[in-house]
């Protein structure tokens, strides 16, 4: 375990970096050019910049965005921070400009004891039970989609699956039918939000703007997503007057009325667009990163169909089938080893502190890095292979750290979705899988670190079975 220790605990945490963590050596890294620091190379070139940091060690210091950060390689030190010394980082500023832009007041950028008090106000929507009857909807959903392709269609993998995973959030969460104009507005707010951070990089949007096209769109967009919200909110209070819903929407709209400890009125808006985004697009580049992988490996085909010959047969998959889809799981399980969605989790200490000897101050932040630790070749053979195969039980090295592996996060802030999260991914592809077949269109993915790790466009043929 990584030690960690404050500046004034007395502890030290190796020879290199003395008692006080504010006068302690910072990480090496490259030096960037004066002013911008690294944000040109981090920005235009996400995925090369971090091969680029990973040469320096497994705590690397670079300016970037305007904020001094530590990028992290060593799963060690993501246990720290994520896990055994939680309490002592917050999300911080990196993220809690993201939150201003999206929802200050929802579960996702929350701290301390309103973000306690939400989680565990919101956790009941996401037990077992509840995903057990979430279930039959994934599946139902994702066969009226395929059943709407033709034989040889070409189809972009991400618009279809961003619009699937929509659905299927807002039915089994909100209840709710969305139609294709209520995904239209959620789509185009995220793709404002996109183009406003892409364009100031994650921390220099926030002083005042001059009003752009793109702020204008961000703006616009935001308007729009909320007056739907209201929309929302209000339908589902006169109808809870007569019929008592046990959905997420009911379930804060109830709360919000009562004024119950748990969620309070004011944040009603912003759990929804929390859920609304966090819970589709992640799900949606994590289907598209999958088929992809699935039209390119013929092996790894071959043995999924086999899984689901044996325990699924003619008929489409159940919630009951899951814990036997092993091969399913272990698929899923490396393409999200391979290409994480969330690709970096933020968090800033709260005092200074020392962490592998180095000192981290309270305005560093820390960039524990998905991406970089679920490829690092001292955890992983061959990590830039796709093996679903690695994830057998007698092949894991007792040797490998647990957190070599995080694409859900970790400790109290893991993703609250999970659960949710892999019976989607399991039961989209296992239906997809006895109907369709892909044949890649695009060969190459144009990978880049947005706001999560986008693919690109990417085409497939779709080929019925
Ligand atoms: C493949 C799909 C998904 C991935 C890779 C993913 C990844 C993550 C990660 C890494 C975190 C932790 C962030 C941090 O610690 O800073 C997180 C948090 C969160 N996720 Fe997910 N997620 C996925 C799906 C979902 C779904 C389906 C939902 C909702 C239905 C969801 C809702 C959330 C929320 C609300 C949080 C914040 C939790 C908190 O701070 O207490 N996610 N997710």
């Amino acid at each position: 375990m990584t030690e960690l220790s404050r500046p004034d605990d007395g502890n030290q945490a190796d020879e290199r970096s003395g008692s006080d963590a504010s006068s302690a050596e910072r990480p090496p890294g490259p030096s960037g050019l004066p002013v911008v620091g690294s944000t040109l190379t981090a920005g235009r070139d996400g995925l090369g910049f971090t091969d680029t940091l990973v040469a320096y060690g497994d705590l690397v210091g670079y300016d970037a965005f305007g904020e001094e950060i530590v990028a992290v390689f060593d799963p060690e030190v993501v246990e720290t921070v994520l896990v055994a010394e939680s309490d002592a980082f917050v999300k911080g500023a990196f993220e809690m400009a993201l939150g201003e832009l999206v929802a200050p007041e929802g579960l996702a950028f929350t701290e301390g004891e309103q973000w306690r008090r939400q989680r565990t106000a919101l956790q009941s929507s996401f037990t077992p039970d509840k995903i057990r009857g979430y279930a039959d909807e994934m599946v139902e959903r994702t066969a009226v989609m395929a059943d709407g392709w033709d034989d040889g269609e070409e189809v972009e993998l991400g618009d279809a699956f961003a619009d699937l995973t929509l659905r299927i959030l807002t039915r089994a969460l909100f209840d709710l039918d969305f139609d294709a104009e209520s995904g239209a507005v959620v789509r185009e707010a995220a793709d404002a939000i996109h183009g406003v951070v892409d364009r100031f990089g994650l921390l220099t949007f926030l002083p005042e703007w001059v009003p752009t096209p793109v702020e204008r769109r961000y703006d616009r967009a935001m308007t729009d997503l909320d007056a739907m919200v209201d929309e929302l909110v209000a339908e589902r209070r006169t109808q809870s007057a007569d019929s008592e819903g046990d959905d997420l929407l009911s379930l804060l709209v109830a709360a919000a009325d009562a004024e119950e400890v748990g969620v309070k009125p004011e944040e009603v808006r912003d759990q929804l667009v929390t859920f609304l985004f966090a819970g589709h697009e992640t799900t949606a580049t994590a289907l598209t990163y999958a088929c992809w992988l699935l039209a390119g490996n013929p092996d790894a085909r071959e043995r999924l169909d086999a899984e689901l010959d044996a325990v699924v047969g003619d008929r489409d998959p159940t919630f009951a089938d899951v814990p036997a889809l092993d091969y399913t799981e272990r698929f899923i399980r490396e393409a999200l080893r391979l290409y994480p969605p969330i690709y970096a989790i933020y968090r800033q200490p709260k005092e200074d502190v020392l962490l592998d000897g180095y000192g981290i101050t309270t305005d560093t932040t820390l960039q524990l890095s998905i991406y970089g630790i679920q490829r690092d070749e001292r955890w992983w053979d061959a990590p830039d292979e796709f093996r679903p195969e690695r994830w057998t039980d007698e092949k894991q090295p007792d040797d490998r750290p647990e957190y070599a592996y995080f694409p859900f996060g970790g400790g109290p802030r893991h993703c609250i979705g999970m659960r949710f999260a892999m019976t989607e991914l399991k039961l989209v592809l296992a239906t997809l899988a006895r109907r369709v077949e892909f044949e890649r269109v695009t060969e190459e993915l144009d990978i880049s670190m947005g706001l999560t790790l986008s693919p690109g466009d990417v085409e497939v043929r779709v080929r019925d079975v």
